[in-house]
């Protein structure tokens, strides 16, 4: 098994760049995969920047193929364990973890919004995120995702939100009395999902988001 604990960006965006992403995305599920330089830097800040993947229990709700699950892998984490409503992602995803010969990683199927009272409440030290945003009909999923996220992990959430939005997710976090911070702002580039767009791709910004749960005695 490949480890890049305290290694160079590079080398682990070579490691993401070389699974396998979806076959056939379901847009209404909002199924892209993070790019893997963003991947890699979201995940190199998350291990050299904050230490809170070494070592740690982490949870990724919409795992999808398995990307950030893995990569918080092979950075050092004790245990991760990926979430996702679609078994055919979820398929990929197991399958890269066979051929890349990960060994401390699950993936189980589940509505994430279903998890909040359930076994995994307070289960993972860190829970990373890239939800879907709520642009296909799905308006309020992307906070779905991060509330739930918030009341599964003990320490920290890192989430990826549009940056459009980051106001509003802020006032958010702010209401669930846990503090926030914009920690990178990065260009993310989405491939066209409907006929009548002129564009095969746009780029949108989104930002990486940290949330310290220990900064707070409230429990969601
Ligand atoms: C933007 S993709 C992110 C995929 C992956 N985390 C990555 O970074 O490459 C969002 C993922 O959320 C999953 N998803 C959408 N709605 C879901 C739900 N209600 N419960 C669980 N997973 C869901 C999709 O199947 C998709 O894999």
């Amino acid at each position: 098994m490949l480890k890049f604990k305290r290694k160079k960006v590079k080398k682990l965006q070579e490691f993401l760049e070389s699974l396998d992403d979806f076959e056939k995305p379901n847009i209404a599920l909002e199924q892209y995969a993070t790019p893997p330089h963003i991947a890699a830097n979201m995940l190199h800040i998350m291990t050299e920047n904050t230490g809170e993947i070494d070592g740690k229990i982490v949870g990724d709700l919409g795992c999808g193929c398995g990307s950030l699950t893995l990569g918080a892998a092979v950075c050092g984490a004790a245990f991760c364990i990926g979430f996702d409503i679609d078994e055919k992602a979820l398929n990929i995803a197991r399958g890269n973890k066979e051929d890349e010969e990960v060994e401390n990683v699950d993936f189980i199927q589940c509505d994430v919004r279903d998890l909040s009272n359930s076994r995994w409440y307070k289960a993972f030290d860190t829970v990373i995120l890239n939800p879907p945003f709520g642009t296909k009909g799905n308006k309020g999923i992307d906070l779905e995702f991060l509330q739930t996220a918030c009341s599964l992990a003990r320490e920290t959430v890192y989430t990826l939100h549009k940056s459009s939005t980051l106001e509003h997710v802020e006032k958010k976090v702010k209401d669930w009395n846990f503090k926030m911070k914009a920690m990178y702002r990065m260009s993310f580039n989405l491939k066209r999902t409907r006929k009548k767009d002129k564009d095969d791709s746009r780029d949108i910004e989104v930002d990486l988001i940290r949330i310290n749960l220990t900064e707070t005695n409230k429990m969601l």
